[in-house]
């Protein structure tokens, strides 16, 4: 049974209490701080850039997922690696030449992921997973939080889960958008082991429990 790891994404903090933001996951036992990155064209909506996570950088000891929903993410990568991201994802949909970027984040010292949408099939990836550190499986679509999980993507996190068994590939798989205590089981289940959550976590009366409760599905499978 893989570990279940929590990515809080840093998208529903108050963007005027970052440092805040990161200190309250440190204390909840958050496993990585996760990055939006929005360019407004990719998606509809705008973040922040790499100065952001240099500036965090110098606050926690936390991994930096970097999640970029940028058009042709390759222009942000430098950037991003020398601000200190630990992983960085960009999306299948917003680039081509997408294993030499792959190669550019990996032999930076950092680990590679790849994203897709709710509309793109598993296979528009699978020449791409012997290189990939961990597969981004987008559950909503993406450029805002809050929005609800789309069950239909965990077929995506099953099918990823069995290519992984049966080529013996080593990357994680994480699902993003919706992600809460309910719906973080039903991901389990179906193969996901990390969990980026944030709606659910900053609008929690009680946001450790939040992280508590994913990291204990170890183990626990539930039904689908
Ligand atoms: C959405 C982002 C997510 C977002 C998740 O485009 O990629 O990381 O923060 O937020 P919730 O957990 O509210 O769906
Ligand atoms: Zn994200």
């Amino acid at each position: 049974m893989q570990t279940c790891l929590v990515a809080l994404s840093l998208l529903s903090a108050d963007f005027s209490e970052m440092g805040r933001a990161v200190r309250l996951m440190e204390s909840s036992g958050a496993d990585w701080v996760h990055l939006d990155v929005m360019d407004g064209r990719f998606v509809p909506n705008l973040t922040f850039g790499p100065k952001m996570a240099a500036d965090l950088r110098a606050i926690t000891s936390l991994p930096f997922d970097v999640h970029l929903m940028t058009e042709e993410p390759e222009r942000l990568l430098p950037a991003f690696i020398e601000a200190g991201a630990n992983w960085i994802t960009f999306h299948v949909e917003a680039t081509v030449h997408c294993h030499r970027h792959l190669e550019t984040i990996r032999s930076a010292g950092a680990r590679a992921g790849i994203a897709i949408v709710p509309s793109t099939p598993v296979s528009a990836i699978e020449e791409l997973l012997p290189d990939v550190d961990l597969v981004l499986v987008m559950t909503v679509d993406p450029g805002f939080g809050g929005q609800s999980l789309i069950p239909s993507c965990l077929d995506k996190v099953r099918r990823l889960r069995d290519l992984r068994r049966d080529r013996g590939f080593g990357f994680a798989i994480s699902v993003d958008g919706g992600i809460n205590g309910e719906t973080a089981a039903a991901a389990a289940t179906a193969g996901a082991n990390v969990f980026v959550m944030g709606s659910a976590f900053f609008g929690s009366a009680s946001p450790a429990a939040e992280v508590a409760a994913i990291k204990s599905l170890r183990g626990k499978p539930t039904r689908v």
